[in-house]
């Protein structure tokens, strides 16, 4: 297997509804997840792009929370829609999706 050139995390933490902190899985995480499985199959880029789940990764209440390495990339509120740009914007051309980026000044 080659060393992949990017490492796609998607935060499929459930947490019951009405719970305080929300969660990503809450909020479609799992269809995001199956999104990306197929947009990878569909563009053959197995050996380029890794996907993995994941559990919390800690900003909740900017979820679905998609983490693209090795860019360091976090991006907040995705949904379904915006897989087909992430892939082909940032994993095909390596230019990250701005509008989906978690702003800098969120971070303490
Ligand atoms: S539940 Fe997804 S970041 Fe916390």
């Amino acid at each position: 297997m080659p060393k992949p050139a990017y490492h796609i995390f998607v935060c499929t933490n459930t947490r019951p509804p009405g719970h305080p902190r929300g969660s990503c899985g809450e909020n479609n995480a799992m269809a995001i997840m199956e999104k990306f499985g197929m947009g990878i199959e569909k563009r053959m880029l197995f050996g380029k792009a890794l996907l993995s789940n994941t559990g919390c990764m800690g900003p909740c209440s900017t979820g679905p929370v998609v983490v693209v390495y090795p860019d360091g990339v976090w991006y907040k509120g995705v949904q379904p829609d915006d897989v087909d740009e992430i892939l082909d914007s940032h994993i095909v051309n390596g230019k990250k999706v701005e509008r989906l980026e978690i702003p800098a000044e969120m971070w303490g």
